[in-house]
């Protein structure tokens, strides 16, 4: 199998959480006799620095180029008081609409061994397994009009959807669903925005197309809540942009921590992956960042851009592993520490590194 991935460490810990996922990628590449080849471009606030632009030519011209594209973070608190469009999070919004994949795959699972780490009771979380799928070109984040007029004193966004961006990545949340227990919730705010009853209103369509998957709709606030009171009821759960970036936070309350999560996105030119989580400044160059969103993100590359689901599995079972053998990274380590190692990023990465060669030499 051949793969071409171009790699946009990016910010913060972007650069540290990154190198463990590749290392990992160019073992699995090596032991199955894979030709991965990576590239290395800049993203973010090291390319406004560096370049003069949060999105060069020169990476996207590679990310075009590329079977697959591996971020880490964007962000940086240097650059909080540029206007949105000429910030880190601009340049990865950029890339995003170029490579013009519109299905963001968040899925939020809960590790057991993890419950203890979430403020939800374990009997709340245990088995908690949610797929998000976020619509991720449309809406307020790229919507327009969007201004903020000084002069008026008066800002604005528009949150704006067509029914074939909606039906599109519809289909995508409804086959997932199909494939999963085929239930299927659907996020809106239909009982105020009439974007939201357009929403709902395609969602029903597409949804006789796969008479197999069972179809609820609930209101953006409630959902909320009944993620954390009882995240187990959902399988699929398909949202707008800014509710899809919400909800896929709070869901980092059901793993134990927004260092878990990977990203996947999909339907457009070229997969784009990245972690949930963000550049998160405070914590970078000092080795604490977690590493296992950024890894199990790598597993999502193997299995969307690779069809290597052996391979992505692998990594999946290698962290499950870890974690129950007691590794923790400092942000998995908060309650219970009986039993507790807690490791660097760097450690953390070689743990999981060695069980994925093990288990791939056992398999
Ligand atoms: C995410 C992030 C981004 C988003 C930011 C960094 C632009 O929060 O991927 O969830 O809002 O999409
Ligand atoms: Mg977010």
């Amino acid at each position: 199998m051949k793969l071409k991935i171009l790699v946009t460490a990016g910010d913060g810990i972007g650069p540290e959480v990154t190198n463990e996922a590749v290392a990992i990628l160019k073992d699995i590449a090596s032991q199955g006799g894979h030709d991965f080849v990576f590239t290395e471009k800049r993203i973010g606030g090291v390319a406004i620095v560096q370049d003069g632009t949060p999105l060069p030519k020169d990476t996207l011209d590679a990310a075009l180029a590329a079977d697959a594209v591996l971020l880490g973070a964007v962000g940086g608190n240097e650059f909080n008081s540029l206007p949105p469009d000429k910030r880190p999070e601009a340049g990865l919004l950029a890339i995003r609409a170029a490579l013009g994949g519109f299905a963001n795959l968040r899925p939020a699972f809960a590790f057991k061994v993890l419950a203890v780490n979430s403020p939800l009771r374990p009997e709340i979380v245990d088995g908690a397994d949610v797929l998000f799928v976020r619509e991720l070109l449309g809406g307020l984040y790229f919507g327009k009009p969007r201004e903020w007029n000084k002069a008026k004193g008066e800002a604005w966004n528009t949150m704006r959807y067509t029914r074939e961006e909606v039906a599109r990545v519809a289909r995508i949340a409804f086959g997932l669903a199909a494939k999963r227990r085929k239930r299927l919730t659907s996020v809106d705010k239909a009982n105020v925005l009439e974007v939201s009853q357009l929403w709902r209103a395609t969602v029903d369509e597409v949804a006789k197309e796969f008479p197999g998957v069972m179809v609820e709709h609930q209101y953006v606030d409630a959902m909320a809540m009944h993620l954390m009171n009882r995240p187990c009821d959902f399988d699929v759960v398909l949202t707008e942009n800014l509710f899809g970036d919400i909800l896929s936070d709070e869901s980092a309350v059901i793993t134990g921590s927004l260092g878990m999560l990977p990203s996947a996105t999909i339907g457009g030119k070229v997969n784009l992956y990245e972690p949930v989580h963000g550049s998160a400044p405070d914590i970078a160059g000092k080795g604490l960042a977690n590493p296992l969103g950024a890894i199990l993100t790598g597993a999502l590359v193997l299995r969307h851009s690779g069809g290597l689901e052996a391979e992505a599995t692998a990594i999946e079972s290698s962290v499950r592993k870890v974690l129950e053998q007691g590794f923790r990274t400092p942000d998995l380590a908060r309650g219970n520490t009986q039993g507790i190692t807690v490791l660097s990023t760097k450690e953390m990465g070689a743990k999981v590194r060695e069980t994925v060669k093990q288990h791939l030499v056992n398999a």
